[in-house]
């Protein structure tokens, strides 16, 4: 028999088979190719504050290792870390969550893969609004779970409503994403959307509910408020994710948490406890920091993504073929081009978004990459100067 070669599909199993590599990650890995090539691309891919980590987190990492605090902790985060993320959801949230509730993870990312994995068994259906980030269907396909896309209401600046979450319910639906404000589009629901929403979920009580708030702090549109604050009752199916990620500039730390039923944060440790352990003990430390100290930073980066998402969704809405839609908060403009492809001749976003490299030297992310064709997402955690830059060249390339 001839030997396999890892190159045959069929070598590997067929969840990996199943799945793609981040799409997110593959325009960026475009970029920098091309940027070495001594290409002067702006990107305008990347999913992660360009701001530096606050001085306060820093310093308590260095006391943490100067401590020696470089050993294996519980699988589930430390107990002082655990207490800041109870203290932190009691403060910023109105949730109440024992230590024993919430459970630590590498990065948000590690806690949205672990809940899949405790909760899901092959064929159910976990119902996910688009458009969504890029993770979560590939994620439930891992587990061999079948993502159920609902696509946004285009009235309702792609936002889900209470009728469309109704038409996707099943009896096989199992778990059900809300992201606010979202990546890509950086739209937030409001507390008497998310109220409607629960009164459908009150209907389906087989259905659980994932609350993304990795965006939770970049918001300048209302405050913040998740479906368990529009709907207690849905607190024994919810699990709120979090992290430290983006609201301190943090995402090479890799900390993120989930807070929710005892039960299912412990079945998520288990998985955990058989895969990576607990998350750097280090970044644990200065997560502390983070939660509890000097919040300021917040309020300041805020400030500064809302001054260059007004700037450029203006900017964005000039150019033609191009509509940006107004954003809450996070750090994406998410532009539809159908207008742009239509003039052009192209037949999706992909093909857009190559030329728009290419020819442009601005790299954006194709909305296909999120569950919505026609469109393009463009990051603004890059300087001002970047942003105008990238403006002056969208421009000149569709005016062309
Ligand atoms: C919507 C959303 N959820 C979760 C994450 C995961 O973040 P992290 O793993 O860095 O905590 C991201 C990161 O881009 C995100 O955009």
């Amino acid at each position: 028999m001839e030997p396999l070669t890892l190159t045959e599909k069929h070598v590997l199993s067929h969840r990996i088979n199943a799945i793609k590599p981040s799409p997110t990650l593959a325009v960026s890995a475009k970029a920098t190719e091309m940027k070495r090539a001594g290409k002067p691309v702006l990107s305008l891919s990347v999913g992660e504050p360009d701001f530096p980590t606050p001085q306060n987190i820093i310093e308590a990492a260095v006391v943490a290792m100067n401590n020696q605090q470089t050993r294996y902790t519980a699988v589930e985060g430390t107990l002082e870390l655990r207490t800041a993320i109870a203290n932190k959801l009691k403060k910023d949230n109105r949730l109440s969550y024992t230590p024993s509730q919430i459970t630590v993870s590498s990065g948000g990312k590690q806690g949205i893969f672990n809940l899949m994995g405790a909760l899901l068994n092959p064929g159910d259906e976990v119902l996910i609004p688009a458009p969504y980030w890029v993770s979560y269907p590939d994620m439930a396909m891992i587990f061999e779970a079948k993502p159920v896309i609902i696509p946004g209401d285009a009235e309702h600046r792609l936002k889900i409503t209470p009728e469309l979450l109704e038409q996707y319910m099943t009896p096989k639906s199992k778990l059900l994403i809300l992201n606010s404000p979202s990546n890509p589009t950086g739209v937030a629901y409001t507390e008497a959307e998310l109220k409607a929403l629960g009164q459908v979920l009150l209907k389906h009580p087989h259905v659980y509910i994932l609350t993304d708030d990795i965006y939770e702090k970049i918001l300048w549109n209302g405050t913040f408020c998740n479906i368990l604050n529009a709907c207690p009752e849905l607190y024994e199916r919810t699990i709120v994710l979090n992290g430290v990620s983006k609201a301190y500039a943090m995402t090479g730390w890799r900390i993120g948490y989930s807070a929710g039923p005892e039960a299912l944060i412990k079945a998520m440790t288990k998985l955990q406890s058989q895969s990576t352990s607990n998350a750097c003990s280090i970044s644990q430390a200065a997560s502390i920091a983070a939660l509890s100290g000097d919040q300021r930073f917040i309020t300041s980066m805020s400030a500064v993504f809302k001054e260059r998402h007004d700037y450029f969704t203006h900017a964005l809405n000039q150019i033609p073929g191009f509509k940006a839609l107004e954003a809450d908060g996070a750090f994406y403009a998410f532009v539809n081009i159908q207008g742009a492809m239509q003039k052009r001749g192209f037949k999706d976003d992909l093909s857009f978004s190559n030329w728009m490299l290419e020819e442009g030297l601005v790299a954006g992310v194709p909305g296909s990459a999120f569950g919505m064709d026609g469109y393009i997402r463009f990051s603004f955690a890059c300087s001002m100067e970047e942003l105008t830059e990238a403006v002056e060249r969208m421009t000149r390339l569709l005016q062309s």
